[in-house]
């Protein structure tokens, strides 16, 4: 559980493949000292290892395109940029043959600022602005994700103003349960996610379920073009068959479209929701496994149907960029809290706390610490990493063992913090977010300045 006494090497999963320590007991990511990083940047800091970024982006490449081309189609992986989206990481993403989903007009701002084509990206949302859509039409963006019947009508009427044919696809949900906490689980029904492929679900009459009244509502629009159908069934996902599940379902509505209209579509987007480790000893999904048992699936239900196979997309975010970051503090207060039980947790304040990293409060999502700034010999004790702000709840860390020596001034990281983490930072207690700092080859390079007191004084008007 503890990384003291030390030994030298590679610290593993959960941390980025560019974490090692030192025979000095210092940690370095990307071959930088985080004592270094803590110098040079200062703490909290988001440290991402541009190296590991890079190889999930290519492996999750490679192992759908394998998988896909030895069933006979082509896959596109859309880099989901929610997880977290800067300039330099949409071109990471781009150079390594990834596209770019993103889900807000800043989202789509950012990805075409980082040089990302149009027609490489895809504009997701439940509730897109008329701004968003108009957005999406001028940059040419490859695909907008329609998730209602309104929003059918509205980017119609839109790319009509516009003069042009907008692609679109259209979100269903599949009633397949998947994931980590209920709020990141989003293909069951009762949700504000896509449309339901239930008959019935909405009036309670036989009838066309909702999904497929999309469906027909767009084909038979003339300024748009259904390139195809979109499921995305959730996040944090270990186990592979809600992925094969929704597969089929997803599947067989394309057959009945075309019954039903002539119109075979071309496309089929699972979505992302691929998880990864956060804890010492947790086994994430295998990007080669997991795609050759989709493959697997596509091919067997598409032979079923007796229908050709529709091109694949999938959007990972998680999967590419949480092991690739983390997050260094420095201790400040440690306190002993004796609980009821007899037993004393050490309870550890850090520099930042849930405004860079509310996955904890929000989802009780477990994150694994080391000290990384020295080695210690004192023995370990149970110990919470909490934050600096205002609330009980203000949790980093439920659970870890840290040296009983643990100091202020002493560097912390938490392992596994690049997705989610500074894309759902917030000023809460108006602290400043954090930079998100790159490391390759034993330099670091700051990717998104640290905010300053000033940046928030300058947004108040008075
Ligand atoms: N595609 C769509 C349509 C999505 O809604 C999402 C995530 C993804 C792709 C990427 O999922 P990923 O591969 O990163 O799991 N804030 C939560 C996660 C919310 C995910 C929302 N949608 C968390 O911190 O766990």
């Amino acid at each position: 559980m503890t990384g003291s006494p030390a030994v030298p090497g590679v610290l593993g999963v959960p941390w980025s493949t560019g974490v090692r320590r030192r025979a000095d007991g210092a940690v370095e990511v990307g071959g930088v000292a985080v004592a270094d990083l803590a110098a040079t940047h200062g703490t909290p800091a988001y440290v991402l290892d541009e190296a590991d970024f890079r190889a999930r982006a290519r492996g999750y490449r490679t192992a759908f395109a394998t998988a896909f081309a030895e069933v006979g189609t082509g896959v596109d992986v859309y880099y989901a940029g929610k997880a977290l989206l800067t300039v330099a990481v949409a071109r990471w993403a781009r150079e390594e043959g990834l596209r770019v989903d993103t889900a807000s007009g800043g989202e789509l701002a950012v990805a075409l600022r980082a040089g990302v084509p149009g027609a490489e990206i895809g504009l997701h949302g439940n509730n897109k602005s008329d701004d968003e859509i108009l957005a999406a039409l001028d940059a040419g963006v490859g695909r907008i994700i329609v998730d209602s019947l309104v929003e059918v009508d509205r980017v119609a009427a839109l790319a009509a103003s516009r003069g042009v044919v907008a692609p679109v696809m259209v979100r269903v949900t599949t009633g397949v349960h998947a994931g980590g906490h209920e709020y990141i689980s989003t293909a069951h029904e009762d949700q504000k996610f896509g449309l339901s492929v239930n008959r019935g679900a909405l009036d309670g009459e036989a009838g066309d379920p909702p999904a497929l009244r999309a469906l027909l509502a767009v084909v038979a629009r003339p300024e748009l073009h259904l390139l195809g159908i979109h499921s995305h069934i959730g996040s944090q996902i270990l186990d592979p068959a809600g992925f094969e599940a929704a597969a089929r379902v997803v599947l067989r509505l394309r057959a009945e479209l075309a019954e039903r209209t002539g119109v075979l579509v071309d496309e089929v987007d699972l979505g992302g929701g691929y998880g990864i480790a956060y804890l010492p000893g947790e086994v994430p999904l295998d990007p080669d496994r997991i795609a050759k048992d989709v493959a697997g699936a596509v091919a067997a239900v598409c032979a079923e149907l007796g229908t050709p196979l529709p091109r694949i997309s999938i959007e990972p975010g998680r999967a590419v960029v949480g092991p690739a970051g983390l997050t260094l503090y420095t201790v400040g207060t440690v306190k002993p809290v004796a609980l009821d039980d007899g037993r004393v947790r050490t309870y550890v304040s850090v520099d930042g706390g849930m405004s860079d990293n509310i996955r904890p409060a929000l989802y009780e999502a477990q994150y694994h610490a080391e000290l990384v700034g020295r080695t210690s010999d004192a023995e370990p004790v149970l110990a919470r990493v909490v934050g600096k702000h205002c609330e009980s709840g203000d949790i980093l860390v439920h659970e870890v063992m840290l040296p009983g020596d643990v100091r202020a001034g002493d560097l912390l990281a938490v392992a596994a913090t690049g997705a989610y983490g500074r894309s759902m930072a917030s000023n809460y207690n108006l602290l400043t977010r954090p930079p998100v700092v790159a490391v390759a080859d034993g330099a670091s390079r700051v990717l998104v300045r640290r905010e300053t007191v000033d940046d928030l004084l300058a947004l108040d008007l008075g």
